[in-house]
């Protein structure tokens, strides 16, 4: 009898396991003052907010650009009733349009079509619309509510939380902003279905950066990535909100743990902002211009906080598995130095790094001479001529 019991109780448990993992998976993290929500199916919370707050907004604005209202738009207003009546804000895609005249142009139709502090914004794309759509729903009357889709790797794993929004103003990044959080956002992996692939692995490198500076078994998932299903990263994504949502809790204003999240960043902006200014150079996306300020930057790390050279080999490994080599010359080398002067996290003159003593641990304003960050770029560079 205990035997047919004990058969009749696994074979249960065997269906409850079958059913818990046909249920899609989901998680509300809660940032400060609303949450953020990681789902394969992100329609159903989404329907669940407007539920919550039934009959609440007087008008829904929608700010997409055409890459996203061509993929994540359609299947978003087939599911979530809500949406069929917004008014449709369309703007060109690229950074080059996160500037204050495309503002103007969308505070004016907001005007035009009787938005009113009742109204509710929602962005649906990467950065640049979240950015900027939040800046301007911040700034409208004084500010109206707003929701993030984010539609981006990128976006999803490092400007769903934070509060960052802005806009630029010429060619300085980010000059034009303000800190204002979101009602909710609403992750969803299958987003990243139509992304480029190219940009998936661009914003992947937060992802890494997330595990370097703060979980050492995080990383060991991290080095199992397979891109071959985006929706398998929903887990990974997960964890890495949840990582920078601590960090950010935490300190929201970026005096001290909050620093952490620049690692990889002093020499990777440099780097980028280097490629920008080149007229006969294709720019390196973000999170490719990080992948090589996180080796160079674990690199000064073995030389100044305590990183073994056990760890700067295996972190070496991994990254130069996932990205392509990029070439320095060494004649920029005077370049990126005087770039990096221009940090934000300098004080006083001096080069302020955040550094790695071990994988997953950061030790803030670490310092490192010019001698030694040259020597970070050599390595750089022979690494990936050794490949
Ligand atoms: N606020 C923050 O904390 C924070 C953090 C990181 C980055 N940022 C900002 O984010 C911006 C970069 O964001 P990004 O990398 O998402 O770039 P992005 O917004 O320019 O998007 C990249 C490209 O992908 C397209 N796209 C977006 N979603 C798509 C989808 N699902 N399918 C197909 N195409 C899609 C876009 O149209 C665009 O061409 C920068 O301006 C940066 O300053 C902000
Ligand atoms: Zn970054």
């Amino acid at each position: 009898m205990l035997s047919v019991q004990s058969g009749l109780f696994r074979f249960l448990l065997l269906i409850l396991i079958t059913f818990a993992a046909s249920i899609s998976f989901m998680t509300e993290i809660k940032a400060n003052n609303y949450s953020v929500f990681v789902s394969n199916g992100i329609t159903r919370e989404i329907n669940q907010f407007f539920k919550v707050n039934k009959n609440k907004y007087s008008k829904i604005f929608i700010l997409v650009d055409e890459n996203t209202l061509k993929h994540c738009y359609p299947q978003l207003v087939a599911n979530v009733p809500a949406f069929a009546d917004a008014e449709i804000i369309e703007i060109e895609s690229g950074e080059e349009n996160k500037n204050i005249e495309v503002c103007v142009q969308i505070w004016s139709t907001l005007s035009e079509y009787s938005a009113d502090r009742q109204s509710l914004f929602v962005n649906i794309g990467g950065g640049v619309i979240g950015d900027m759509g939040g800046f301007i729903a911040s700034t409208f009357k004084r500010g109206i509510g707003f929701i993030n889709i984010p539609t981006t790797l990128l976006s999803q794993v490092d400007a769903s939380v934070g509060g960052k929004l802005g806009i630029d103003l010429n060619h300085l990044k980010n000059e034009i902003g303000v800190f204002n959080n979101p009602l909710a956002v609403f992750v969803d992996p299958a987003f990243l279905n139509t992304l480029e692939e190219r940009q998936v692995v661009s914003g992947f490198a937060e992802m890494i950066k997330h595990a370097l500076i703060s979980d050492a078994d995080y990383w060991k998932q991290i080095k199992k990535v397979d891109f071959s299903n985006l929706e398998n990263l929903t887990k990974l994504i997960d964890t890495s909100i949840k990582i920078k949502n601590k960090v950010v809790l935490a300190d929201p204003f970026e005096k001290n743990m909050r620093k952490t999240l620049n690692f990889g960043h002093t020499i990777g902006h440099a780097i980028e902002t280097h490629f920008l200014e080149q007229e006969n150079q294709a720019p390196l996306l973000h999170g490719e211009a990080i992948a090589v300020g996180m080796i160079c930057e674990a690199y000064l790390s073995n030389k100044v906080s305590g990183l073994s050279g056990k760890e700067l080999k295996e972190i070496t490994t991994f990254i130069l598995s996932v990205y392509k080599p990029v070439k320095i010359k060494e004649n920029n080398y005077s370049r990126f130095l005087e770039l990096m002067q221009h940090d934000k996290k300098n004080e006083k003159g001096k080069i302020n790094f955040s550094l790695l003593s071990a994988i997953g641990k950061c030790k803030i304003n670490a310092g490192a001479t010019a001698d030694l960050i040259k020597e970070s770029l050599n390595y750089y560079s022979e690494q990936i001529k050794s490949k």
